[in-house]
């Protein structure tokens, strides 16, 4: 048996008697040629391993290097230095993979940014940043799952391709196995995709929540968490073309039993890492305070990372309705004084801009904006009585903007039918769809949390590159 080890985060919390101890990670440092920082990633800390003069060969002791891999097993005793409460006196040390800091890329850099350590993905993760980052995101994945289990939702698989477009927009990558080079071709010269591996035009998902929806019409409470991917040209920081979305799907829920759901899930993800991801986030929170000290007063965020977060899980979130959020912006200064790039009207799709205005000038908080006009939401939102708007819902919060999206669904066959033929959506081809409006049809409502998004808030970070391992964007696959 080779994993004998206990991990740092263990033995830094454990009383030292003298026992002896194995431990594997890698060197950050060596200092003095006898005092080693090891991480194994369990934490940002570090365990000393100490290396007492004389005990080992000069070649090995060549070999402790930044980067480098190493099994030590020794003794744990009280730290006789300061910073830590134990260290491993080593009486053996093996190398397990060397590491040359001459063309170590972590050693390349004194401070590296955050833009060259994703030229590195690959490596980032043995930063501090990174690892607070990623076992932040673990938990938070862990909390979302808990939340659902603890209120009875059945965790839903839905398919990763499909042959519909759930959002309407276009915005798909197309799976085909048909040469590209020498396609099948119809006698109009067109593609033939009845040729090709599923016999018709298919994509990856862009959201799971059309089969979500066949779920809840008969489990009542789904949700959904996978990567779904999305092929529109955005090269922001809030964007990736492919992200991780959860989404929660309820029979016999109208938008405001939606709204307390969405208001009650993001406070418990929050309060979750709070409660056990503290260490990291204090880390976050740190790295935060001292990127916002490069910027001008002005920008500065009024609170610290984790002031924010208790501050969401204490305050109710505002809950306005598109119209009073589009009288906000053209009573406002930042209108007045023409600040907004975009315009602003009755109708618009609010730009970021916008968003963030309402949440982070104006009310200082999450909002939720309900009554969308429907001309710029999907075909399947309900329709209100005013013939105009939708039963939509976005959450926006402060330094991200739209975090959530979601509606009550439209359940009236009728309605939804004509509303979906008004949009040219292929009435036919959505049969399975239009049947759960057919047999037995419920009001029923649903959103989607931007898992990525949810991570930019809670740990600070401000690109979304940053909060996934392997981000993909416009022009970017690498790893
Ligand atoms: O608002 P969206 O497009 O809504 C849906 O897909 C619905 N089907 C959800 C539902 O009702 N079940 O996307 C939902 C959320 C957004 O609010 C945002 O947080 C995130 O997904 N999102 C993205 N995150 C990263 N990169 C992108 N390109 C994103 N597009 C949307
Ligand atoms: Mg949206």
């Amino acid at each position: 048996m080779f994993n004998t080890r206990v991990k740092v985060k263990e033995l830094l919390a454990t009383a030292p008697e003298n026992q002896e101890v194995t431990v594997m990670g890698w060197v950050r440092s060596f200092r003095n040629n006898q005092f080693i920082a090891l991480n194994d990633g369990s934490t940002n800390n570090t365990l000393q391993i100490v290396v007492e003069l004389g005990a080992f060969d000069e070649s090995l002791l060549k070999r402790i290097t930044p980067g480098a891999s190493l099994k030590a097993t020794g003794t744990l005793i009280p730290s006789q230095g300061k910073g830590q409460k134990v260290e491993v006196k080593a009486h053996s040390v093996e190398i397990l993979g060397d590491c040359d800091p001459e063309k170590y890329p972590l050693q390349l850099r004194n401070r590296p940014s955050l833009e060259y350590l994703r030229e590195i993905a690959h490596l980032r993760f043995r930063t501090n940043t990174f690892g607070a980052i990623f076992r932040v995101r673990h938990s938070l994945a862990f909390a979302i799952h808990k939340f659902f289990n603890e209120k009875g939702f059945a965790y839903l698989h839905t398919p990763i391709i499909t042959a519909s477009d759930a959002e309407g927009a276009g915005e798909m990558f197309r799976v085909s196995t048909i040469p590209f080079d020498n396609p099948p071709r119809k006698d109009d010269g067109s593609i033939d995709f009845s040729e090709d591996f599923f016999g018709r035009v298919t994509n990856l998902t862009v959201s799971g929540q059309l089969e979500g929806e066949l779920g809840a019409m008969a489990l009542s409470e789904i949700y959904t968490f996978g990567p779904t991917f999305r092929a529109e040209n955005s090269n922001t920081a809030r964007h990736l073309a492919e992200f991780w979305m959860i989404e929660p799907e309820m029979a016999f829920y109208d938008l405001e039993d939606n709204m307390d759901l969405a208001e009650s899930f993001i406070r418990y993800l929050i309060q979750y890492v709070m409660e056990h991801n503290r260490e990291d986030l204090e880390f976050l929170a740190q790295r935060l305070a001292e990127e916002e000290k490069q910027k001008p007063q002005a920008e500065r965020s009024e609170m610290g990372l984790i002031e924010k977060l208790e501050f969401v899980v204490n305050n109710r979130f505002e809950r306005i309705s598109y119209t009073e959020a589009i009288d906000i912006l053209l009573q406002s200064p930042a209108y007045k004084k023409k600040k907004f790039q975009y315009e602003v009207n009755w109708g618009i799709d609010m730009q970021s801009e916008h968003e963030r205005y309402l949440v982070e000038k104006h009310f200082k908080k999450p909002v939720i904006v309900t009554g969308y006009p429907k001309d710029i939401k999907a075909f399947y939102m309900r329709q209100n009585d005013d013939g105009k708007t939708v039963a939509a819902m976005d959450i926006l919060v402060p330094g991200i903007g739209e975090i959530v999206g979601g509606s009550q669904r439209e359940e009236r066959l009728e309605k939804l039918e004509a509303r979906m033929k008004e949009m040219h959506i292929p009435v036919e081809e959505m049969w399975w769809y239009l049947d759960t409006r057919r047999f037995g049809s419920v009001p029923h409502a649903g959103f989607g949390l931007g898992f990525e998004r949810m991570m930019l808030f809670v740990t600070g970070m401000t690109n979304i590159r940053d909060v996934i391992a392997f981000p993909r964007t416009p022009k970017n696959a690498e790893f």
